[in-house]
């Protein structure tokens, strides 16, 4: 498979922390947001500082002294920085909670956008699982990572550092031995850095292919059923499902033992504190008061030490998320405006020409086609008959610059249509497919898709060309809504609908891919006779495969090896070239066709 995202994770360190630098286009318009989340953050904790040091100035003072009149003022201060730090709780989370949500927002859309400027070439090549994993999975896990773990990574960090501080100056031999601890504790957590990060990765792409395999499931249900694969299919989920724990408990068994050494540590460092100021206090180094305040400090330092370890494996997922979601905002927008492009004037309808025009698929070695010479006149109608798999969807798709040709070039009125501005070439090209795509939205919206400013007058007479006018009743008309691809109508109806949305507002150039194939005889030649009418005004090249069909077009063309292999006029063609004679005469509605 070449589906980029099975590939396996490159040694070359990619998927590191740096990874999440990505993040900061997004951050950016939000920093004053997210300094005020990381200021009242670290100011709470802060807070939560000064009261073993008030601890500890309690009992070498008051206590000592026996004054219990200056105890009050002490706890006093005790109480207004525990109110401050819950007033300052609040603002973390509110700003930070306005932020992250922003950041994730915006970084749904930019991804959104992205995946809809992708050139046709990139998502053949992706399972559409591994898309939405991407656009809402790793999403949400970057969110959480912007909310909760950066801010309280970082400012768990400047705790650490700000608390080993502090002990060091209340007494830095003990400072010196805890400092030292530190050591070990950071080159295993940068160790165990690598090997989580690839076991993350693997966890986020598993669930990307099994995103795909319920996405097919749901999608392909009536043909699993019908097949009665069941069974089948759902060995193959299991199977897949089965890895995705496998994967999942060798990251859980790393990141159980990084947080048994995190969780360790402190424990171990707190019983040598006591004994090393046990030891202090004997020789008089250190007043009682600086120990209960040194281990009171401390004591502040176990949460931020225990949750530095999670909160590290949490960078690492997000990082590899950010590592699969660059990797789609990275992929090349290969079919694009050249810089510079102005709208050029066209007739309409307009010329089209193929100029040797070739075209390799990415990653084929063999070109689909090679050397098309073929010239539309303005009103002209070409049919386009060819052998299956001889390239006839790939020819149409040029068109629209659906992919862009890899040799030669295509023509509106002599101007390259890699010169022309995407939205002016889509808004003149119109094309309907072989599968008939219909969105969740009403019959309307589905018809004015790429015509929004379409009058009533041109969708009826739309629905009219299209024999669609069984949209009428339908219970809410042209309002209905149709569901998630149309399943609600059948495929025959679907096409006429794709129909009627290619020949909305008259096209200057129409691009048909068999678009009568689901038509029944009676049906399919109603819509010849009004098609009839709309070729007779644009620029039309029309896939084939029935006589009846071809019987629209003004001239036919033959596609054989990825090449223009005769061009005429259909009855001379049946007469003079045999290839064109045996395609069509599988077909036994040849018999009606006159000669
Ligand atoms: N997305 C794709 N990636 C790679 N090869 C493709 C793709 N689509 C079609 N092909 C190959 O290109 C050839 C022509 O396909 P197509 O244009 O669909 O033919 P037709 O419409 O005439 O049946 C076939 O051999 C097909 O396997
Ligand atoms: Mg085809």
């Amino acid at each position: 498979m070449n589906d980029p995202a099975s590939q396996p994770l490159p040694a070359d360190g990619r998927g590191r922390l740096s990874a999440l630098l990505r993040l900061w286009p997004f951050a950016r318009p939000y920093r004053g947001m997210i300094a005020l989340t990381f200021g009242g953050a670290l100011l709470a904790t802060l807070a939560q500082l000064a009261v073993p040091l008030i601890t500890a100035a309690i009992v070498d003072g008051p206590i000592a002294a026996h004054d219990r009149a200056g105890l009050i003022p002490l706890i006093g201060l005790a109480l207004v920085f525990g109110i401050a730090e819950a007033a300052l709780f609040f603002l973390r989370r509110w700003a930070m909670n306005k932020s992250c949500l922003q950041i994730e927002r915006d970084l749904r859309d930019t991804l959104y956008a992205r995946l809809q400027r992708l050139p046709v070439a990139f998502h053949d090549r992706w399972a559409s699982g591994q898309l939405l994993s991407r656009a809402t999975t790793d999403v949400s896990t970057v969110r959480r990572f912007v909310g909760f773990g950066a801010v309280f990574l970082a400012v768990n960090l400047v705790t650490c550092v700000v608390v080993l501080a502090l002990l060091l100056v209340r007494y830095w031999p003990l400072g010196l031995a805890v400092l030292l601890t530190t050591v070990p504790l950071s080159g295993l957590a940068l160790r165990w850095e690598r090997r989580y990060n690839v076991q993350a990765r693997s966890v986020q792409d598993q669930q990307g292919e099994l995103t795909t395999d319920v996405e097919e499931a749901v999608q392909g249900i009536r043909v699993v059923k019908s097949l009665g694969r069941s069974g089948l299919v759902f060995d193959r989920y299991d199977a897949k499902a089965t890895r995705l724990r496998t994967l999942q408990l060798k990251k859980v068994r790393t990141l159980a033992l990084l947080w048994c050494v995190f969780e360790l540590h402190p424990q171990l460092t707190l019983a040598m504190i006591l004994v090393g100021g046990a030891v202090a206090v004997h020789a008089g180094a250190l007043t009682v008061g600086g120990l209960v305040g040194f281990v009171a400090l401390f004591t502040v330092l176990l949460w931020p030490i225990l949750s530095l370890g999670f909160l590290f494996a949490f960078a690492q997922e997000a990082a590899s998320a950010c590592d699969r979601i660059g990797e789609l905002l990275d992929a090349p927008i290969t079919v694009t405006d050249r810089p510079g492009v102005r709208p050029a004037s066209l007739g309409s309808p307009a010329r089209l020409r193929f100029e040797g025009a070739g075209f390799t698929y990415p990653g084929s070695t063999s070109p689909v086609l090679d050397g098309i010479d073929l010239e539309i006149a303005p009103g002209e109608t070409v049919a386009l008959v060819g052998a299956t798999g001889s390239g006839k969807t790939t020819l149409t798709a040029l068109v629209g610059r659906l992919y862009d040709v890899t040799a030669g070039r295509v023509t509106l009125d002599g101007v390259d249509i890699r010169d022309l501005p995407l939205t002016q070439l889509r808004s003149v090209v119109a094309a309907a497919f072989e599968d008939a795509t219909l969105f969740s939205m009403s019959v309307r919206e589905n018809l004015t898709l790429g015509r929004p400013d379409a009058s009533e007058a041109d969708v009826e007479e739309a629905l009219r060309v299209a024999q669609a006018e069984f949209v009428h009743d339908l219970p809410w008309g042209l309002a209905t809504r149709i569901g998630e691809q149309g399943l609600s109508l059948s495929g025959g109806q679907r096409q006429r609908l794709a129909l009627a949305r290619a020949v909305l507002g008259r096209p200057s150039v129409l691009v048909l891919d068999d678009p009568l194939s689901a038509l029944d005889v009676h049906t399919e030649k109603l819509v010849e006779r009004a098609l009839r009418e709309v070729l007779a005004g644009t620029t039309a090249l029309v896939v084939a495969h029935r006589p009846s069909t071809v019987l629209l077009a003004d001239r036919v063309a033959l596609l054989a090896g990825g090449r223009i292999a005769a061009v005429g006029r259909h009855t001379d063609l049946l007469a003079d070239v045999p290839a064109y004679r045996n395609l069509l005469a599988q077909d036994s509605e040849l018999a009606e066709v006159p000669s």
